[in-house]
Order: structure tokens, then sequence, then C-alpha cells
């Protein structure tokens, strides 16, 4: 079973027990052997769905809303609203792309520290009203610009120690906070929260302790002035992991308890970004140059078991930092890449280092790392790389951003229908299948863009019609039964797919 492309109407292959992503990888690799050796993401959306249900089990009741630039693909946006998480935006752009998917505006906040007032003026006709403010600048502009803003007062968070300041750049004080409602009460603009990020540079989860701290004051401050707060936003920076999630939750659920206990009627917000999709997409890259340089003491530093009498090789991929490894740039990604051929246990390894194709000096992925040696056209691969990957799409040296194979496995298909599954509306995904070789899909048609003030909700969106694909037989979902293979109106070889195995496998 393969996964498919990603486009304007995207589709998502099913898994049958068995398969996983790593063989769809070896699948591509295979067919492209022949043809472009193009990068290409796998993004497994049963993941996705995993990570929604986990922050229910470990975070309820604090509401996810999702920052749509760390990966803006519908079909992410499209999973994540079905399973009830609200978004945040950092900009027109993508305000638009979740009104293209129908999103309703009260499910989106606008976030962005530094709003271009066309921004805010887009957000006012979308009637997308809560959305955060740190300075008086800032708070006119909005004033100006988008009469019925609710606003959530963004405070700086430090580290325990208050050596280091955690959020220097955004976030106000909260002296200068009562400043601010002042003015807000002047401008008659509403104030609605208070918002805090706590960097994810800050290991120490007791920094909660203070800014939850600091928010009960912002929130008694507001009581003055008679606004009616009702929103504590706690930012993002969760990394994925389901440990440090718990050790967040046991931090900051006994402060919520003391400062905004259930009947101070306060929704606590999160805004989970890369803790949703960075596990969710692999990167399969492929070397289109090699050069194997003298050994340097500087650019082997960390390289202890390369000796001096060896080469060390570098590699050159077909994506880079003005590609998929843009955060590589802001150094928020630590990329770890994996070899694809198969290598002997004994093979010799070589101090290697990693670079994109730019011929830039800044486009390196990675430093250094020991390797087999490996040849142009080889095939590595990256984990976790759903995060800051596939946003906007830069037009750098005419980067065209992989294409992206959508997976998910029936078992997690069929999770959608788990009570406990906490899906409320699933995407009007279809079954599509195709006769000829028994592979079947998730097709997903989007509807025609809703634009401006509608709102519309997946429970009163229409069925769309499916595309046709060709060949390929349609059936309509919700009818998809609980047990396909004992449904006749599913075809029976839509539950027998036999995956094209290859012989590349996965190391
Ligand atoms: C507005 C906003 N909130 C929160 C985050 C934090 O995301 P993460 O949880 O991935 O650190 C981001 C990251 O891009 C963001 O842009």
């Amino acid at each position: 079973m393969k996964g498919l492309p990603e486009d304007a109407n995207y589709s998502i292959g099913l898994l049958d027990e068995g398969i996983t992503p790593a063989d769809v990888i070896d699948n591509y690799i295979f067919e492209q052997t022949h043809t472009g050796k193009k990068a290409f993401f796998v993004g497994d959306l049963g993941k996705l769905m995993k990570k929604r249900i986990e922050w229910q089990n470990v975070m309820a009741p604090i509401k996810p809303f999702y920052p749509v630039r760390c990966n803006s693909t519908p079909a992410v946006l499209e999973i994540l609203a079905a399973l009830g998480t609200g978004f945040v935006c950092s900009s027109k752009t993508e305000m638009a792309i979740l009104q293209d998917l129908a999103i309703a505006p009260e499910n989106i906040m606008y976030i962005n520290p530094c709003k271009q007032a066309s921004h805010i003026k887009y957000a006012a006709k979308a009637g997308i009203n809560i959305m955060t403010c740190d300075n008086d600048i800032e708070l006119q502009k909005i004033a100006r610009n988008h009469p019925n803003a609710r606003l959530l007062l963004h405070i700086a968070t430090e580290d325990i120690n208050g050596v280091e300041e955690m959020s220097m750049k955004f976030g106000t004080t909260l002296k200068n906070c009562r400043h601010l409602m002042e003015l807000a009460k002047e401008l008659e603009v509403q104030i609605v929260g208070v918002k805090f990020h706590v960097s994810n540079s800050c290991k120490e989860p007791q920094v909660y302790l203070h800014a939850i701290a600091d928010a009960r004051c912002v929130f008694d401050m507001a009581e003055e002035f008679g606004f009616k707060m009702n929103i504590l936003d706690i930012g993002g920076s969760f990394t994925g992991s389901e440990l440090q999630l718990k050790e967040v939750n046991r931090v900051i659920s006994p402060l919520l308890v003391d400062y905004f206990p259930e009947e101070s009627g306060v929704n606590v917000i999160a805004e989970p970004g890369c803790y949703y999709v960075s596990s969710a997409f692999t990167l399969a890259v492929n070397i289109i140059a090699k050069k194997a340089v003298e050994y340097d003491k500087h650019l082997s530093s960390g390289m202890e078991q390369a000796r001096s009498n060896e080469p060390v090789f570098m590699y050159y991929m077909n994506d880079g930092v003005y590609g998929s490894f843009s955060n590589k740039l802001s150094e928020k990604l630590n990329a770890i890449p994996e070899v694809h051929k198969k290598y002997k246990e004994d093979e010799p390894l070589f101090a290697s280092s990693l670079w994109g194709p730019s011929c830039d000096e800044l486009d390196q992925i990675v430093e250094s790392c020991l390797l087999p040696e490996l040849s142009v056209g080889d095939w590595l691969i990256f984990d976790n790389m759903g995060s800051g990957t596939l946003g906007e799409r830069s037009t750098f040296n005419d980067y065209q951003r992989p294409l992206i194979y959508y997976v998910m496995s029936f078992s997690d298909w069929e999770f959608r229908k788990d009570p406990k599954g906490c899906l409320s509306y699933f995407p009007p995904w279809q079954t599509v299948s195709d006769q000829q070789s028994g592979e079947s899909w998730l097709s997903f048609h989007r509807p025609a863009p809703i634009r401006a003030a509608e709102t519309r909700t997946w429970m009163t969106q229409e069925q769309p019609q499916v595309p046709s694909r060709g060949e390929r037989r349609t059936l309509s979902l919700p009818e998809v039964p609980d047990h396909p293979e004992q449904d006749s109106a599913v075809p029976a070889r839509c539950q027998q797919i036999s995956f094209p195995l290859h012989l590349l496998t996965r190391h």
C-alpha cells in the first residue's frame, strides 16, 4: 500500500496491518531509483491522532490551540480541527488557510506580537477576534483596525532564578499591564485574558510557578478595571515526549487549582506545535554530490573515532536550510541522519558532514557525524521532521517543497470510532478504491473556499463530492463499516492490500 502525494485534494494511503511508514518510504525510494530521486516526506497521520488523544489524557481540560506556522498542510489542520483543536495564526496567510478549510473563526486566535495593520483588518473581516498584545503602540493599532478585538495581554516569563529572562523579546511586565489596561479602557478595547510562553530553551518546569502567579495578578488587576477575563494561555514548548508533558502537567495542575480553580470560569488553553506534528513526518533525501577532503582537526571536532589518515566526506543532499531544514537556521533542529541502504556492522565509519544543495555556507545540516562511505544517489532518512518544515513555501533557489505522501494504518483509521477517541466531526473523507491494484485511500475533496466572516463548522458542512481519480471507484463515508471485512459495500480487496515490498529495506 502506498501513500499518495499531497495536492489541493490530498489523499491518505491506508496501511494494512503489519505495513509501516518505513515500508512506504522503501517503496518510494525503490520507485524513484529509476526516476527523479526527489526528496519526499511521508506523514503518518495516525501518529497525529494519537498525540491528540495523549494530550486529552494527560492535559485535559487544557484546550490545545495549534500554531499553524509549525506545519500548515491541509491534512494536519483538518485532522486537528476534527479532533477539536483550536488554532493560532501569526499571519494573514495562515488565517486564510484556515478559512479555506472552513474552520470557525471562534476557534482561531491571531497572536503575532507584531501585527501588520492590514492583517489585523483581515482578522476583523474574518471574525477572528482574539489577539495578543504586549505594548501600547500595538494596542492603538488594534483599536484603530479591529473594533471587536478581544485581547490577551502577553506577559513576559523569567527563569526560576530570575537571572536570565526567557522571553525578553516579547511579553510585557506586570507594571506595564496596568498601563495597558488604562489605555484599553480609554480606547474601549476589551481585554479577555493573559498569555505567556515559556521558551523551549527553559528546561525547568518551575518557571510555570512564576508565570501562573503573575497571570493571577493580572486577572486581579483586570477586575479593578472592570474587564471580565476568562482565558489563560500557557503557550507552547511541549517537546512531543509524553514524559515532558506529564512533568509539565505535574507542575501546573496544582498551580491551576490554586490560582485558577474551575469555579473561576477561566478557560486554560495551550499552544502545542511540534508536540503534535514533529514525530509524524519523516523526510527522505538523496545525496546529489560528494567531496572527500583531508582530515582537519577543526572540521572534525567531536570525531574521536575518525582517524587522521582517513578522508572526511562532505555530502550534498537535495534538500537543505532553504527548504525542509529551515529550522536549522534558528538552531531549533537537531537533524539526525539514518542511512537507508544496508551496510555491514563492521563497515568502516568516516567523519562526514551533510549539506543542502544551495552552495551557501549557511546550508549545513549536520556539522559532523560518523557514516559509512556513501555514494551519490544514496538516500538518507530524517525522522521527526514535521515541525517548521511544512509551512509557507520558500522560493529560494527555485526550491520546490518535497511531495508529501500521507499514510494512516487501518487500525488508526478505525480508531476514530473509539468513544474515547474524542473525535467529534471527522473531515469529510471518503474511501477511494483501486479495483486493479486492490489499494484503497482516504480521499478528501476540499470544499470551495469560504472567505470573509462566514462561520461554518464541521457539523454544518455538506458532504463534498469525491473527485474522480481515473479508473478508481469511489465509496462514501461514513458508510465505512465497523468491521469492514464483513460489509459487502466495501470491496474485499480493500482490506486485502498486498504491499509491494521491494528489496531495498531500511537499515
Ligand atoms: C505562536 C506560537 N505559539 C507557540 C509555538 C510553540 O510551538 P512549540 O510547542 O512547537 O514550541 C509556536 C512555534 O512556532 C508559535 O509560533
